[in-house]
């Protein structure tokens, strides 16, 4: 009955009801009172008012305690042997091959998987696309992708920032250092990458914005931990791995191969700090909230990361709904992969942590993402492994 209400409204109406449903989905579906109250203010700023669309620059509240220690303690071995190896791992974005033509439209050296946007779940989804524009449409997805990247990268940085000031090891202080350099580092060649190769950046996505705002507001230093180190940086993990395997523009394998090393170390040192700390430090009610927390930023992730910002482009106005888009988005075989290996690197490291107990698997499963369970966690892969994974194909 709703539902046939619903398709006689006009468009335009249609979606913002779309959209309002798909925001209140996010809040009907937290289960645990203290995640909702945690990140309220964050969707408020993020999904409601928008904040990160509006092009001027963000302040986002930040109170957190900076932990200094003047005895300089060795204390943590293996944070110290990651810090030893990301010092040898330092590279200069300025030296990578930036004299490369890129040609997104070349058929020859594409961007992205040519499935990633596909003409048959197109049409089953009732969109039809003609001559070069499923092309150009994943041309645009591939823009999107990379400037969440870079939106993300960002966030990197700042937290990068938080993290190195709160954390209570100084093995991981020196630690930290190195990773904000690297952040840096990943800003500059996305940035550039997107504005001198493909000459196209989009907005950074309410859903990202939202997570960000959330870790970095958040004054707990395990939150921006397990939110910066562990959900984003794991799912960029993937996501990154996964245009690495798939692109055949050479500037791009190179620029990825280079991040991804660096941003196996960043998981590696999240799954450290955190591992110890939840499973011993916390009483049960506070990993009970962890554990939500990251199941919610989960599905956030999975469900929404869905370049709506590339549908408003193209079919605002027409008649094509925001609800057809989201059925291209997901039925798209190139799409597909993409989630399951952003989520494929994401979960193991949930699980190393502590946060997959026997209460939350089942919610997993329900969610799909069971078959993640037994994968391996950034501490049993190095970026160099993960890379002859990705070669193998
Ligand atoms: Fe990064
Ligand atoms: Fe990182």
């Amino acid at each position: 009955m709703f539902e046939s209400l619903r398709r006689q409204l006009p468009v335009m109406l249609q979606n913002r009801l779309d959209s309002a449903l798909e925001t209140t989905a996010i809040f009907a579906g937290m289960k645990n009172p203290r995640v909702l109250q945690a990140m309220a203010p964050s969707a408020l700023r993020g999904l409601v008012l928008q904040a990160g669309r509006s092009g001027a620059p963000t302040l986002m509240p930040a109170a957190h305690d900076a932990y200094f220690n003047w005895s300089y303690p060795h204390d943590h071995e293996e944070m110290h042997r990651l810090y030893e190896r990301a010092k040898l791992g330092q590279w200069n974005g300025s030296s990578l091959a930036w004299s490369t033509a890129v040609d997104p439209m070349d058929p020859m050296m594409p961007l992205a998987p040519l499935d990633m946007i596909d003409v048959h779940a197109a049409a089953q989804a009732g969109i039809r696309l003609q001559g070069q524009e499923s092309q150009k449409m994943i041309y645009d997805i591939t823009c999107w992708m990379l400037s969440q990247f870079l939106h993300g990268e960002q966030g990197a940085l700042l937290a990068a920032c938080q993290v190195t000031e709160s954390v209570q090891f100084f093995d991981g202080k020196l630690y930290g250092s190195t990773q904000v350099v690297d952040e840096g580092r990943h800003v500059e060649v996305f940035h550039r990458y997107l504005s001198e190769k493909l000459g196209k950046i989009y907005p950074i996505n309410d859903n990202l914005f939202v997570i960000i705002d959330a870790l970095m507001s958040d004054s707990r230093w395990d939150m921006k931990f397990l939110g910066m180190q562990i959900m984003v940086e794991g799912l960029a993990l993937g996501a990154f791995g996964f245009l690495y395997q798939h692109t055949r523009e050479p500037l791009l394998k190179e620029l990825l191969r280079y991040v991804i090393q660096d941003e196996a170390r960043h998981v590696h040192y999240g799954v450290l700090a955190l591992r110890e700390h939840i499973q011993q430090q916390l009483s049960p009610k506070e990993k009970e909230e962890r554990e939500d927390w990251a199941y919610e930023v989960a599905l956030l992730m999975r469900n929404r990361f869905m370049a709506y910002e590339v549908y408003e482009e193209w079919y605002a106005g027409t008649r094509v709904t925001r609800e057809q888009w989201r059925q291209l988005v997901t039925e798209s075989p190139g799409m597909r992969r993409f989630r399951h290996i952003m989520l494929s690197r994401l979960v193991p490291n949930i699980r190393e942590i502590g946060l997959l107990s026997p209460r939350m698997r089942p919610y997993y499963e329900q969610a799909g993402l069971g078959a993640y369970f037994q994968g391996a966690a950034a501490t049993e892969l190095s970026g160099e492994q993960m890379l002859a994974e990705l070669d193998r194909g």
